[in-house]
């Protein structure tokens, strides 16, 4: 059976064909992954707008469609089903998807599967790796998301923690942003950290203890937190302006001039947020996985593209023979491969969605 994904659940229009192979080791094979970026669009602005992102997805998504039936060398009459992301995102970007799938789902007469951004995510490991061994802990971490989920049977995510404020994709995007590097901010960081001191400036580590009121049924001591750490770099860059000017801070504010770091400097500062991220992704996911008596560990969602960070996870799972997984690049950032693999899992446990679905842009998992 072939499914059509399709996700537009934020600045990415895709949509991808992926069928199942038959092997239950190995369940789904991708035809297609079709991704149309709106990065160049949303970097004038630093990041993304809702308004023009809804518009794009509304131009694109025909186009990206046909093409991903093309490339997967399939018909609308090959397909077995329509899988679309509901949410959680920018519910007018959202909305595209969630419309077109409608539409062709009544068109082509087929049967529509609504899906979970994270259960995308997730499943992007099995896409990429076959089916791994459960229970699992993964870690979603994304622009939108930090969370953590147990998996302790195909197709099941129990929500463990997730941050208390900024997601480590945001933070990454806000710290490129306070040192000019552009949008978006963890490609950039990634690659400058490489020649940077991770030691070179101190940065806090923010932990927490105790239950957030928000979410009483979790316990909260697994839980992320990463709006502290962008402030301390904000200060350390209003700081050192104010010594290269020797303009008091709160004039340097006012003017929001921007320091004329080195290259080095940039690296250096890079560097040391990145260790800072990566090592609290890590704590917290470990301890998970040993609470849990995980038999191995995923990450998944943009931030999983970081090189410090699979670098590290690998590391640390070959330390204590657990084992590990990440998706591809191409499958780490938003694409509609992932939403097809999740909407096969849903399909085969006999979940549809009705043709009256809405977009729900804070849909929980
Ligand atoms: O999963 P994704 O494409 O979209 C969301 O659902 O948010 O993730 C995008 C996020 C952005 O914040 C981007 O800065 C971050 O993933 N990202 C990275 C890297 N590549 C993308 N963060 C750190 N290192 C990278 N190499
Ligand atoms: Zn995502």
């Amino acid at each position: 059976m072939r499914i059509l994904g399709i996700e537009t659940s934020c600045d990415e229009t895709s949509a991808a064909v992926v069928e199942e192979t038959g092997d239950a080791a190995k369940p789904w094979t991708i035809r297609s992954n079709v991704i149309a970026s709106q990065i160049p669009i949303h970097r004038e602005w630093g990041g993304v707008v809702p308004e023009l992102a809804s518009r794009q997805h509304i131009r694109d998504i025909c186009g990206v469609v046909d093409r991903a039936l093309a490339d997967g060398d399939t018909r609308w009459a090959d397909l077995g089903a329509i899988a679309v992301t509901q949410g959680p995102g920018l519910v007018g970007s959202l909305l595209v998807g969630v419309a077109f799938a409608k539409a062709a789902a009544a068109a082509a007469d087929l049967p529509l599967v609504a899906v979970h951004h994270l259960a995308g995510h997730i499943e992007s490991l099995i896409l990429q790796n076959g089916e791994i061994p459960l229970p699992a802990v993964v870690l979603v971490v994304s622009g939108g998301h930090t969370s953590l989920y147990l998996v302790d049977e195909p197709g099941r995510y129990q929500l463990l923690s997730r941050t208390r404020d900024d997601a480590a994709g945001e933070a990454y995007d806000k710290v490129a942003k306070l040192l000019g590097l552009g949008y978006p901010g963890g490609p950039v960081i990634d690659r400058l950290a490489k020649t940077g001191n991770d030691r070179a400036i101190a940065l806090p580590t923010t932990r927490l203890t105790h239950a957030d009121r928000n979410a009483p049924q979790l316990k909260g001591d697994l839980d992320f937190s990463f709006s502290g750490l962008k402030t301390a770099v904000a200060r350390y860059v209003r700081s050192r302006a104010a010594q290269e000017s020797h303009l008091s801070q709160e004039l340097q504010v006012a003017q929001d001039l921007s320091p004329a770091f080195s290259d080095q400097e940039i690296a250096d500062i890079s560097a040391s947020f990145q260790r800072i991220v990566v090592t609290a992704l890590l704590d917290r996911l470990f301890e998970a996985a040993r609470r849990h008596q995980a038999k191995s560990i995923g990450i998944a969602g943009g931030v999983s593209a970081n090189s410090r960070l699979r670098a590290e996870l690998a590391d640390r799972g070959a330390r204590r023979e657990m084992p590990t997984f990440v998706p591809s690049l191409k499958l780490s950032t938003d694409n509609a491969a992932m939403i097809a693999a999740a909407g096969l899992r849903k399909f085969r446990a006999g979940v549809l969605a009705p043709m009256t679905l809405n977009a729900d842009a804070a849909l929980p998992l």
